[in-house]
């Protein structure tokens, strides 16, 4: 009898079949709308629309489009593929934002009360659903066990390479790589549109700060678990969750996590705290000019966090340099492809310096008026700079004129749609030198010293190997001094996207210095001296983004002027 009322009682409360809850999904709570709709049209209508059709002012500028709310598909739910999302989920998401896409992180704006009631508010703006209908929209709670191995935040290390073995023949067997590409880039399709009608590209599993369901904790594997088990509803990224026992899906999200590299993350922007020193090695014997070469084959974890194989110990840093659209002159470009590049560098006095310059970037350009490119930016006449002095950082001003290494290239025989190719693609490089004095007076120089040695397009990756001799003959050139700190800055287009000339991601300063033939104490005076210019830069970082941010949750920043 106990026995059954019991039953009974759970068949009420809601019952958990097996390992799954079934019950009617969070009704709207009435009270909290007056405050909800105050906030809306504080806060989200800018993207959001005033309907919530995802049509606001804002919105055509960005990628991915903010949200149409009038269907009801929310991606990131711990319910079932298709169904609602609870509202803890929802106020999650108001409150972490969606990484990688235009949605902040509305925690540090909002009280939790104001959260919770516009996420109500949003609730109401869902046409073709209705959270109150208790009957017709059952929501199934997902069961998604406990992280086998107890990994901790924030890096998650540790995890056993079975599982991540395990994980990988996973990976293949699901064919993930159809979209995902072959090392987990979101190169595999270049096709896919979401339900809004939107393209939409695979996520890149090695920038795992970009997950949208990453909550500000992008290495936890649990976030990986949760999109394998529900899905990201109104997108192609399908649920795994009948295909896969859960201690599979664990074991795949263990594969999935190992590849984003271990990077300290930005408490404001959630993503890799920039290095803002390019530190060259002192190479003796030969600098090898072909990108595969040992030499050049550096993890892009911080060495600081995960330790590296003794054959690696020696090799440079791997330099994660932030990137952001350039928006404040001429052609502006508010939805950068690529938000980052990475750099390693290495100098000898017989063959001057080398910077391998890295990015991701899922598709290339076929298209040759618009070709893929990059570039390495110097101030023109290092020698006349005073202390912190530097030029404008786009293409320099009149009296602080730049050095522009510009490498513009096509992949050969690619085919973006084709099958992958395993050995990469071939790149065909133009290297051209430019002066800037301005943004109206960038000029060709007569003469180039600069070459691009080496160069690859693998599975997502560019690679480009530029060298240099330390100094030139060419007044308007760089000439680069051995242990001193010089501005360095870089730019990128992404040519898939029709970005060109001022249209580009690029930089802010960062710092260069070769590093003396080895003299620890030198090296060790040098750290303390840097330690105060880092901090100073890591402040100005800080301070444009909290600007930003506030400015925009203050409703000041202007369509022209969103950030993003
Ligand atoms: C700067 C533009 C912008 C503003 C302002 C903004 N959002 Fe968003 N929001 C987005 C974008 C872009 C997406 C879609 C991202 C995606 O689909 O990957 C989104 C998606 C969402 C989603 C869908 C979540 C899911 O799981 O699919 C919710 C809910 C949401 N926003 C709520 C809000 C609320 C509430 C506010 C105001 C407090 C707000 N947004 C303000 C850009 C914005
Ligand atoms: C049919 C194409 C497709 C397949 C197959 C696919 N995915 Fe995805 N996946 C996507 C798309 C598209 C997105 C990005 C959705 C977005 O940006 O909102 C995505 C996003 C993700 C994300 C990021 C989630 C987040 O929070 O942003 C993860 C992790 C992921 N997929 C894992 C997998 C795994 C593991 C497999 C194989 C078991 C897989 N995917 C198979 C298309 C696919």
């Amino acid at each position: 009898m106990l026995l059954l009322t019991l039953v009974v009682s759970m068949a009420m409360a809601g019952v958990a079949f097996g390992e799954e809850e079934i019950r009617p999904p969070d009704a709207v709570k009435t009270d909290l709308l007056e405050l909800g709709k105050k906030v809306y049209f504080k806060r989200c209508v800018w993207c959001h629309g005033v309907k919530g059709a995802g049509d606001g002012p804002a919105a055509e500028r960005l990628f991915t489009r903010p949200r149409n709310f009038l269907s009801g598909n929310f991606k990131i739910r711990t319910t079932d593929s298709g169904e609602l999302p609870l509202d803890e989920s929802l106020i999650r998401t108001v409150k972490n934002g969606l990484q990688g896409s235009a949605m902040p992180a509305w925690g540090e704006f909002l009280k939790e009360d104001e959260i919770v009631a516009v996420v109500n508010f949003v609730k109401t703006l869902v046409e073709d659903r209705d959270f109150n209908d208790a009957e017709d929209e059952e929501v199934t709670i997902m069961e998604f066990g406990t992280n086998p191995w107890n990994t901790t935040g924030p890096y998650h290390l540790g995890v056993p390479q079975d599982a991540i073995d395990r994980g990988k023949e996973l990976f293949t067997k699901n064919k993930c790589f159809e979209c995902h590409g072959g090392e987990g880039r979101g190169d595999g399709n270049p096709t896919m549109k979401d339900d809004w009608g939107f393209p939409i590209m695979a996520a890149d599993w090695q920038q795992c700060w970009n997950f949208r369901g990453s909550r500000r904790d992008p290495f936890n594997p649990f976030h990986v678990v949760r999109t394998v088990s529900t899905g990201l509803n109104g997108t192609p990224m399908p649920n795994f969750k009948d295909k896969l026992t859960i201690e599979n899906r664990w074991d795949l999200a263990a594969f999935v996590n190992s590849l984003c590299p271990r990077k300290k993350q930005d408490k404001l922007t959630s993503k890799p705290v920039p290095d803002f020193l390019i530190s060259s090695s002192n190479t003796p014997g030969t600098i090898a000019e072909k990108i595969d070469d040992p030499m050049w084959q550096s993890p892009d974890h911080d060495p600081r966090i995960v330790e590296r194989s003794e054959e690696k110990a020696g090799n440079p840093r791997v330099n994660y340099i932030a990137l952001a659209g350039q928006i404040t002159r001429g052609k502006r470009n508010f939805d950068p492809k690529a938000d980052n590049l990475w750099v390693t560098s290495r100098w000898n006095e017989e063959q001057g310096i080398y910077y391998l310059v890295e990015f991701h970037n899922r598709f290339l350009s076929t298209d040759p008026e618009y070709p893929d490119a990059v570039a390495i930016q110097w101030p023109a006449k290092l020698q006349d700079l005073f202390g912190a002095e530097k030029p404008y950082f786009i293409f320099g001003d009149s009296k602080k004129p730049v050095d522009i290494w510009k490498a513009s290239f096509m992949a050969k025989d690619y085919n973006p749609a084709g099958a992958p190719n395993p050995a990469g693609y071939q790149l065909d490089v133009t290297v051209e030198e430019l002066n800037g004095n301005g943004f109206e007076d960038v000029m060709a120089k007569d003469e180039t010293t600069v070459q691009v040695v080496d160069s690859i397009f693998h599975q997502g990756r560019v690679k480009v190997l530029f060298k240099r001799a330390l100094t030139t003959e060419g007044e308007m050139d760089v000439q680069i001094p051995v242990e001193q700190f010089i501005p360095v800055s870089f730019m990128q287009w992404a040519g898939d996207d029709k970005e060109t000339d001022e249209n580009m991601a690029i930089s802010t300063w960062y710092y260069t210095i070769l590093e003396p033939a080895v003299d620890q104490g030198h090296i060790l005076l040098m750290a303390g001296v840097m330690g105060t210019v880092f901090v100073g830069l890591q402040g100005w970082l800080v301070w444009m983004t909290k600007r930003t941010r506030k400015m925009y949750s203050d409703g000041k920043v202007k369509q022209d002027e969103l950030p993003f």
